[in-house]
């Protein structure tokens, strides 16, 4: 039997995202254009603006694609499409784009949740024994799921209000930093003291969900209360002791699952798996506690179309297909 080739298309949210998958984790080739520059000035996505710049990309993206792995389209042998959750006048761009070429093509295909590409994104590296423990924290969720096998996930708990993606977003604008606002408070966070201005830690102990809003509003008071003006250096001392909450508590609460669920494996997702602060202090607790905790390369926390195209290809082979008359949703089906 020949290989697969499969297209993954991911426009869930503002980066549009197009990859060809090998067989099961060889990437020929992948693209991801970012459209920061556009929402900016806005300090979040505006979704119009995002479905509109996908509409003009998507085509010469997926030709560029082709064109970079050599391949053509004859030869791709599915196609898997982010359908959910994420804004849905991006999605649909997205959706309508996969059904076309599918139809034009004949060719199979298949919608995916967002949420399970993000988690399955970490075995494009190598597989990992199920079951096992997943962080999703992105900028529209912070979710911890136990993934029993493909496709098989349990949501243990999720945020009841801001995202952690969402709350460095918004902690990022308040201190006038840019966006997005992980990177930028992952920045200037190596440049403060964690300790020096007191943040709470929402543990949260009693449940498996998360809540950010309330730390978000302590800075907001925080700023107020000092004076912290933009650009002074005590903006990296709030930026740190934000960002040190925030890991603390993703850190703790995922820490509790593995002993109280006895799951020694857990795969950290989503953007917010890129703050390098996250990453160093999961490490430090896989060595300490001896667990395997897999945090994706760089290349493959943010949206990707590699990670779609990796759900869709077991999707396809199990026989799933999805129906013509698919929509997208806003929510997560899990
Ligand atoms: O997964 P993603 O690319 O898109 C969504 O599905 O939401 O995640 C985007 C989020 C944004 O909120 C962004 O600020 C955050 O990931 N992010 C980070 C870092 N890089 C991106 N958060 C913390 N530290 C980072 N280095
Ligand atoms: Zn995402």
């Amino acid at each position: 039997m020949n290989e697969s080739l499969i297209l993954g298309i991911e426009t869930s949210c503002d980066d549009t995202s197009v990859a060809i998958l090998r067989g099961e984790r060889e990437i020929l080739a992948s693209v991801v254009s970012s459209q920061n520059e556009l929402h900016a000035p806005f300090c979040g996505i505006v979704p119009e603006i995002a479905a509109r710049r996908h509409l003009e990309l998507i085509l010469p993206i997926t030709q560029q694609v082709l064109s970079e792995a050599k391949v053509n389209m004859d030869q791709i042998t599915g196609i898997g499409v982010t359908t959910r959750p994420g804004l849905v006048p991006s999605l649909v761009v997205g959706l309508s784009f996969a059904k076309a070429l599918a139809w034009s093509r004949r060719i199979p295909w298949v919608g995916v949740d967002h949420l399970e590409a993000h988690i399955f994104a970490s075995f494009l590296e190598g597989e990992i024994e199920f079951p096992f423990l997943a962080l999703v924290v992105s900028g529209g969720h912070t979710s911890l799921f136990v993934v029993k096998g493909y496709g098989e996930l349990q949501l243990l708990g999720e945020t009841r209000d801001d995202a952690a993606g969402e709350a460095f977003d918004k902690v990022a604008s308040l201190l006038q930093l840019g966006y997005p606002g992980g990177p930028v408070i992952d920045k200037a966070a190596k440049e403060g003291d964690p300790a020096l201005f007191e943040l709470p830690r929402p543990y949260m102990k009693e449940t498996w969900d998360f809540s950010f809003s309330g730390l978000k509003t302590a800075v907001v008071h925080l700023v107020k209360r000092e004076g912290i003006k933009p650009g002074s250096p005590e903006v990296n001392h709030v930026a740190a002791g934000f960002q040190e909450a925030v890991v603390d508590v993703l850190v703790a609460k995922t820490l509790r699952a593995v002993k109280e669920l006895s799951i020694p494996r857990v795969v950290v997702a989503g953007g917010v798996a890129a703050n390098s602060r996250l990453r160093r202090r999961f490490e430090e607790v896989a060595k300490e506690e001896s667990l395997t905790i897999k945090v994706p390369p760089l290349s493959l926390c943010g949206d990707n179309g590699a990670m779609v195209a990796f759900v869709a290809r077991y999707r396809l082979e199990m026989g799933e297909r999805s129906p013509w008359h698919e929509d997208v949703r806003s929510r997560t089906g899990y």
